[in-house]
């Protein structure tokens, strides 16, 4: 098939090799001629995913910031981002922009073409706002074209196994003959299919999100009562992970959880509920703990130095290890907090450092063995490199579980 995505970032990238991969036809369209220079000469790519610079150099992708390649696509994938503010309006701005651009092509389409979308949307979003903008085109939803939600769940730093491996298929379909030709698409895949309305498919994606991130405020709330118990919130995790109602995964305490999704989708959802007169309390709960939960090391630290003047060290800044993305990262919050404190910040992460000196230029880049010299020592991001470090004589504040770290001579896990 011809696919077209819009939008060359993680998702827009990860999906248009991996469709190559699948044997498709790819058109990749951003607005940044940059990035799309470095993808067309197979050059390092701006974001690091296991397998991306490997798959890219095996596979074709034709990319173009003209949208007029993409006339006679099958499908149209819509990966622009769709950031969302501190109260959960999302930036709608790129999306409009991109439909816009789609009708025109629609207007000069000869051939069936369905519009796919894969950047998260708010509940309701396909139908109220992308199909009237896709019909400016003059062509009617379900007859001149076809509409579908069709979400990622692809975790960052693993997004091309994700890809290649779903644990299942959502098809959000405005109609039948929309969903048949996503399912087409999707054949070379190996997942369960689930076949439903836009708005549910929409929805899916916002709750699963917003899931993950409950189970995850879930564990650090039983983390912050452990602690005050001295009860290890680890082994507890573990007693109640054997029941696979339960299941292990997502249950790692610590200082919160951040990226350019969880924390976002959740803030989306809440404000879609809002808007429809419902108070999600639940949900707001899970969002407000996390924001506290960050701020627990630097409370825990205050009790062991004072931080006006003094050097913290911060081991790891990626909100999670296994990619350069900081987009929402617990560390950012933190060193905020410490800088305001009077502190001096150095920092070390393997691969996100540059974007977040770029973000922060009052931190101080670092090596491991600079910031391990410093007063007292923040594990934030739990690279496996740090399960090596010699912490003896150190104060460490541990907000991610590293427990090579308990050698220290001041050792506190932020919620165990
Ligand atoms: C995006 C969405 O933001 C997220 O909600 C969804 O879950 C997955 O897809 P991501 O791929 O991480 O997330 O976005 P980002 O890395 O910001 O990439 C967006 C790309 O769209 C950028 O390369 C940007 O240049 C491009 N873009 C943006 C366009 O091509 N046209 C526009 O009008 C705006
Ligand atoms: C997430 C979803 O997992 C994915 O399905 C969706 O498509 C996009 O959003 P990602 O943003 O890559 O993926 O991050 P994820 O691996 O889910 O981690 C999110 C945050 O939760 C990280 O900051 C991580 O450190 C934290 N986390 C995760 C915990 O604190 N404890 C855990 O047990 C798991």
């Amino acid at each position: 098939m011809k696919i077209s995505v819009i939008g060359a970032g993680y998702v827009g990238l990860i999906s248009s090799v991996c469709f190559a991969k699948l044997g498709h036809d790819v058109v990749l369209i951003d607005i940044d001629e940059e990035k799309l220079a470095v993808i067309a000469n197979k050059e390092v790519l701006p974001i690091y995913e296991e397998g991306l610079q490997e798959l890219l150099e095996e596979v074709h992708i034709e990319t173009s910031s003209d949208y007029d390649k993409t006339i006679e696509s099958d499908v149209i994938f819509i990966c622009v981002g769709t950031t969302a503010d501190e109260n959960g309006a999302i930036f709608s701005e790129y999306l409009i922009n991109a439909a816009g651009k789609i009708a025109e092509v629609l207007k000069k389409q000869r051939g069936y073409c369905v519009i796919a979308v894969k950047s998260t949307v708010g509940p309701g979003m396909t139908e109220n706002l992308l199909i009237p903008l896709l019909e400016k085109s003059g062509k009617k939803a379900g007859k001149g074209f076809g509409v579908c939600m069709s979400p990622e769940f692809l975790q960052e730093g693993r997004g091309i196994y994700h890809f290649m491996n779903p644990s299942r298929i959502i098809i959000g379909e405005y109609d039948r003959k929309s969903g048949d030709t996503l399912e087409r698409l999707h054949q070379g895949l190996k997942a369960p299919v689930m076949r439903t309305n836009l708005r549910t498919a929409e929805m899916i994606k916002l709750a699963s999100n917003s899931f993950l991130a409950t189970k995850i405020s879930f564990i650090n709330e039983i983390g912050n009562i452990c602690k005050q118990l001295g009860i290890d919130t680890y082994d507890v995790a573990r007693g109640m992970g054997m029941d696979d109602r339960i299941g292990h995964k997502f249950l790692n305490a610590g200082i919160g959880f951040g990226g350019s999704c969880l924390p976002k989708d959740l803030r989306i959802l809440i404000s879609g509920a809002r808007e429809v007169g419902y108070q999600p309390d639940l949900l707001q709960d899970v969002s407000t703990l996390n924001e506290t939960q960050a701020l627990k090391p630097v409370e825990l630290l205050k009790k062991h130095i004072t931080l006006k003047g003094a050097t913290v060290g911060i081991l790891g800044v990626a909100f999670k290890p296994g990619t350069d993305d900081i987009r929402d990262s617990r560390a950012i919050k933190i060193a905020e907090v410490l800088l305001a404190r009077g502190a001096t910040v150095k920092a070390y992460d393997p691969l996100a450092l540059d974007y977040f000196i770029k973000t922060f230029p009052k931190v101080t880049r670092a090596t491991r063995e600079e910031v391990m010299d410093c007063d007292a020592v923040m594990i934030l991001t739990e690279w496996e490199e740090f399960k090596e470090l010699d912490y003896r004589g150190k104060i460490v504040i541990d907000g991610r579980r590293i427990e090579k770290a308990r050698e220290a001579r001041i050792y506190e896990g932020v919620c165990w």
